[in-house]
This record gives structure tokens, C-alpha cells and sequence, in this order.
């Protein structure tokens, strides 16, 4: 289903390594503040993240699109008994999963990647439907202070082809319209260089 991604995780089994990002240390924190059990991650890749919340208490449902990052994080999920339900699945459809049935969405890097804002909003509903009320949604993004911003190709409107990747680099302000057309309202959003790459990383409350 994504050929660049296939690529890339076959060629790099732990391609964003086998630690937690920070963001993920850093959403646990609040996940466990606010009694979170129940994690959907969208776009999780290989896992890192998935592994390291199933691995600390939490139940997780782990989607994304890539064949080969899904098939690796089952293993992984089998192989360490972990409660984590990795499936195959574009976010840009409808999330299948009923109402108000998570306590905690969690998605790192997955809203900048080739998506409108059409779609972007479409799945922001999608992410407040499955949620509980005052459900959280941690979010991260690649933003305008990133060094490749302004390189490679537009492609699309906001979106550049950097060495075959699709990417959009938000503003503040874009996030912010996003969340709260959404009825998410944002607790926090903070600025951090992960290596190579410069993220905002957000945290919204569903109004519902
Ligand atoms: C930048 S990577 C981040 C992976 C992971 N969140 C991490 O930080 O380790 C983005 C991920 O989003 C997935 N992805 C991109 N578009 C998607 C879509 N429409 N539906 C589901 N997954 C998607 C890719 O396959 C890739 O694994």
C-alpha cells in the first residue's frame, strides 16, 4: 500500500530506531495523569512508540499503512506477548472502531505527510469520534523551522517531494485552526529538534 514506506522499512527494520521518541516519554507522563488505558496510534510505523506504551500498561491498537512496518510490529507484539493489535489500514478511510472508545490518540510525524486539509480534517473528526469525551489527542508535526523546509519539489499545494518522501511543514497558526475547526482544544504546543528533523508536538483535549 506505500511503496516508499515498504522500501524503507525493509531496508531498515528499526529505521526510527528501537527506543521511544521523547514525544512518546513525554506523552506517557500525561497519558498516566490522566489515567489513560486505551492508545490508538496512527502511523506507527515499526513501533517504537507502540512498544514502549504496551510495554508500560496500556492497551494499544497500533494502525498503518505500510505492509512491511505492520508485519514487523506483529512480530515483535507476538514475540514479547505485548497488548498491541498492529492492522493494516490507511487513516484516510473511516477508523474502524466504534464511538468513544479511546482514551488516548497518539499519532508522531503522520499528520505532515501527504495529506490536504480536507483529508486532514476528515481524519481530526474521525480521531474526535473514536475518542471518549475529554479524550486526549497528542499530535506531532513537522513545522517551517526544519531544515529541509524549502527544498525539494512542490508537488502539491504546501507539500514538497524531499528525495521521494511527500511532507508539509505547518505554522503555528495552521495547527491551531486545524484542532479547534476540529473541536479539539489545544493544551499545548511545544517546539523540539528530533534528529534530523524540527517537530511541533501537541497536545489537544476532545470538547466533546
Ligand atoms: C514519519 S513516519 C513515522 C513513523 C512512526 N510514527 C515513528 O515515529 O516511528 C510516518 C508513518 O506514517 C505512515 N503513513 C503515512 N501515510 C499514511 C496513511 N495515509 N495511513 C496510514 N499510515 C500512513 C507511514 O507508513 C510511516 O510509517
Amino acid at each position: 500500500m506505500s511503496k516508499i514506506w515498504d522500501k524503507v522499512y525493509n531496508s531498515d527494520r528499526a529505521f526510527f530506531g528501537e527506543e521511544p521518541s521523547n514525544f512518546a516519554l513525554l506523552c506517557f507522563n500525561h497519558m498516566k495523569t490522566n489515567n489513560v488505558q486505551r492508545i490508538l496510534e496512527l502511523g506507527a510505523g515499526h513501533g517504537r512508540d507502540s512498544i514502549f506504551f504496551a510495554s508500560n500498561g496500556f492497551e494499544v491498537e497500533a494502525l498503518d499503512y505500510s505492509n512491511v512496518a505492520i508485519g514487523l510490529l506483529d512480530k515483535i507484539a507476538k514475540g514479547r506477548r505485548l497488548p498491541i493489535s498492529p492492522r493494516l489500514f490507511d487513516v484516510n478511510g473511516p477508523l474502524p472502531f466504534q464511538d468513544n472508545y479511546f482514551d488516548a490518540v497518539y499519532s508522531h510525524m503522520l499528520f505532515n505527510m501527504r495529506f490536504s486539509f480536507e483529508e486532514l480534517h476528515s481524519i481530526l473528526s474521525e480521531i474526535r469520534r473514536v475518542l471518549k469525551p475529554r479524550g486526549l489527542n497528542f499530535f506531532s508535526v513537522r513545522n517551517q523551522n526544519d531544515n529541509s523546509y524549502g527544498k525539494g519539489t512542490e508537488v502539491d499545494n504546501g507539500i514538497y517531494d524531499i528525495n521521494g518522501f511527500q511532507i508539509r511543514f505547518f505554522t503555528e497558526e495552521e495547527i491551531r485552526n486545524l484542532a479547534e475547526a476540529e473541536y479539539f482544544e489545544i493544551l499545548w504546543i511545544q517546539e523540539e529538534y528530533e534528529d534530523p528533523v524540527t517537530i511541533y508536538l501537541v497536545s489537544a483535549r476532545n470538547h466533546k
